[in-house]
């Protein structure tokens, strides 16, 4: 791999506490955005307005559907977590379920995960107040933070699955291995399926999604170790979205 930017990778190491050394170069360059033509950015931005005042609608509709899921995670719980974020994003994450921070607060990734994982993704150019979208397969939580059970996943997973047809993403990035096998049905675990292409199907809607797993930020502050994995799959996530021209923005400082 070629040296682009050592700084942002230093920054990188300095920001997630990774001391020790990687032994392999990042490969990142920031892009500006192509410039369209004042009035093409116009209609284009009112298209947009109009797309988004429907979108934010049909969600509304969605929670309102979730609300009345006949689940049991919804008596023991504070709150239902149902999405944060940009809801015309091109990048949609996919999480677990909330955790106590998140059950307090009605918002997935609020907590000592999310904090880590909104760090992570400042280094590829992607924050939830500009350009990403997140959910959980789990829209409460589990008692003490437990792995949601296979009969709490297949009573909310159609409603994950009309999440993402509503949001239709161009990349879906899913975190650990309750996101990743749920959505890709597989088997296999995150360390074997992270760091590849993968595709999300939904044959009725015709909707075939590029897709990436990534550890889930929860596993990486239990094993510090594993945030070297981390930078491939951000640099990975970073070309997908240069190569299809998908948002980028400057990051901080660059
Ligand atoms: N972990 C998850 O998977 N989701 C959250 O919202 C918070 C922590």
């Amino acid at each position: 791999m070629k040296v682009k930017n050592i700084k942002s990778f230093i920054d990188f190491c300095k920001s997630m506490e990774i001391s020790d050394s990687i032994g392999r170069q990042p490969r990142i360059e920031l892009k500006n955005k192509s410039k369209r033509p004042l009035n093409e950015e116009i209609k284009l931005k009112d298209r947009l307005d109009t797309d988004c005042f429907n979108l934010v609608e049909k969600l509304k509709k969605l929670r309102g559907e979730i609300k009345n899921i006949d689940c049991n995670l919804k008596d023991i719980s504070t709150n239902l977590v149902f999405s944060d974020g940009k809801e015309k994003s091109e990048v949609m994450l996919i999480g677990e379920a909330p955790g106590a921070d998140e059950d307090k607060i009605g918002k997935p990734f609020v907590g000592q995960a999310g904090k880590l994982l909104d760090k992570m993704l400042e280094f590829i150019g992607l924050s939830r107040e500009k350009n990403f979208y997140i959910t959980n397969i789990v829209f409460w939580r589990p008692p003490g933070n437990r792995t949601p059970n296979s009969q709490e996943i297949k009573i909310c997973l159609p409603y994950t699955k009309k999440h993402i047809s509503l949001i239709k993403p161009k990349l879906l990035i899913l975190l650990g291995n309750v996101a990743t096998k749920s959505i890709l049905e597989i088997d296999q675990g995150i360390t074997k399926v992270r760091g590849k292409e993968h595709f999300y199907f939904d044959e009725s809607l015709n909707l075939k999604i590029p897709t990436r797993a990534i550890y889930h930020p929860a596993y990486l502050l239990r094993n510090p170790i594993e945030k070297k994995k981390i930078w491939d799959d951000l640099i990975d996530i970073h070309s997908f979205l240069t190569k299809n021209n998908i948002l980028i923005e400057h990051k901080k400082n660059d």
